[in-house]
């Protein structure tokens, strides 16, 4: 059963009373499309911005569909990229709270294309950073990602010990966190940097190489192909449901306690699953209604380049800091996201392609 975590039950009483200006970049992606999906629910006035590099119209099509047309009605999208200094800067006039996604996620996409990855994930980055601080927002949270740690090999993960990277995506990452934390002391620019660990949920795009290992195995069996592990199977991970990641950018947007300002946290569960275990957990949710599905088998290939073998995070700091408690296990966001993949995950699905 997810539970309700009471810190975020009363910030987001708070925000319904005192409704603030947000600005969400990546609004079309995944994880940026269930923030403007929760902001909005909660009343909030919600500017996105996206370039559909790798986000998709029908996500935001589909918010639309989850919210009340008077809700709709206080969001605003500007289709633009935030390699562009001016756009970046016209989406933060008058925004209380920034909360930056827009990136090129994937470790393999990085490293075909480093320059792809380093114009969005570190110019683009910049130009928010410098926008955002002439604008005089409130507070800059931003998508950081546990590719961080690198070749640390120390398991739970805490956010002061870290490697080094392990692919160009890695790189553009902790750049982020250091010119955040430059930001901070230069022009007192207050930051909070969230550590992502493989999050997943609904609206997460399975098609392609760079697809993310949950939708991408889903989809694969609900078409009847072979779901292909890369390496022996047990690399492991902190799957992290995307409730729960919404409810750390909330705490870190709104948190008052100086002291949680300028850090960096983990954002995860606290837990590791195999990648054997998560294609059988995977396969046994699938096969409660398509029980063809039961019997299907994995096959095996090479380690992929740029993998670290384990990821855990140790999650006390936004425990004690920023007071996030994750509502969803593993297997309660594969239960709740499951329907949205069946009902998308066809090969004449309008929203995946
Ligand atoms: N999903 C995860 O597990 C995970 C883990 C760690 C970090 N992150 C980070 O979280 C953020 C969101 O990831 P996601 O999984 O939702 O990915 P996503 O690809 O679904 O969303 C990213 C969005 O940013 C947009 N975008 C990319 N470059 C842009 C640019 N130059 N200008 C404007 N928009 C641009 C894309 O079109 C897309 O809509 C990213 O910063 C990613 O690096 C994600």
């Amino acid at each position: 059963m997810a539970f309700v975590s009471s810190d975020f039950a009363q910030l987001s009483q708070r925000l319904q009373s005192k409704p603030a200006r947000w600005l969400v970049t990546g609004c079309a992606g995944f994880i940026g499309s269930h923030l403007i999906e929760t902001l909005l629910k909660l009343n909030q006035t919600v500017v996105g911005l996206d370039n559909f590099s790798t986000g998709h119209p029908c996500n935001l099509d589909e918010v639309q569909a989850l919210v009340t047309p008077g809700q709709w009605l206080k969001f605003q999208f500007v289709k633009a990229d935030i390699r562009d200094p001016d756009a970046c800067r016209q989406v933060c006039l008058d925004v209380d709270y920034v909360l930056h996604q827009a990136a090129l996620g994937s470790v393999p996409r990085s490293l075909a294309d480093p320059l792809a990855t380093n114009a969005s994930n570190i110019d683009g980055f910049l130009n928010m950073l410098v926008a955002a601080r002439d604008a005089k927002v409130r507070r800059f949270v931003y998508a950081a990602s546990s590719s961080t740690y690198g070749d640390h090999p120390d398991l739970p993960k805490v956010e002061d010990t870290i490697g080094r990277p392990l692919s160009p995506y890695a790189v553009t990452k902790l750049v982020n966190e250091l010119y955040a934390d430059v930001f901070a002391r230069c022009y007192g620019f207050a930051s909070i940097g969230l550590r992502y660990f493989n999050v997943f949920g609904a609206r997460q795009d399975p098609e392609g190489a760079y697809a993310a290992v949950i939708p991408r195995w889903t989809r694969a069996m609900l078409l009847g192909e072979q779901v292909l592990i890369n390496g022996d199977g047990e690399t492991s991970r902190d799957f992290c449901f995307v409730n729960n990641a919404v409810q750390a950018n909330l705490l870190a947007a709104t948190t008052e306690n100086p002291g949680a300002v300028n850090q960096v946290y983990n954002v995860a569960l606290d837990d590791r699953t195999s990648l054997n275990r998560l294609f059988e957990m995977l396969r046994a949710v699938l096969a409660e209604t398509k029980p063809e599905l039961g019997s299907a088998k994995p096959g095996y290939g090479e380690f992929r380049p740029g993998d670290v073998r384990h990821s855990q995070a140790d999650i006390a700091k936004a425990r004690r800091l920023l007071h996030y408690a994750p509502t969803h296990r593993l297997e309660e966001g594969i239960r709740i996201a499951m329907p949205w993949y069946v009902s998308h995950f066809t090969p004449s699905s309008p929203c995946t392609a």
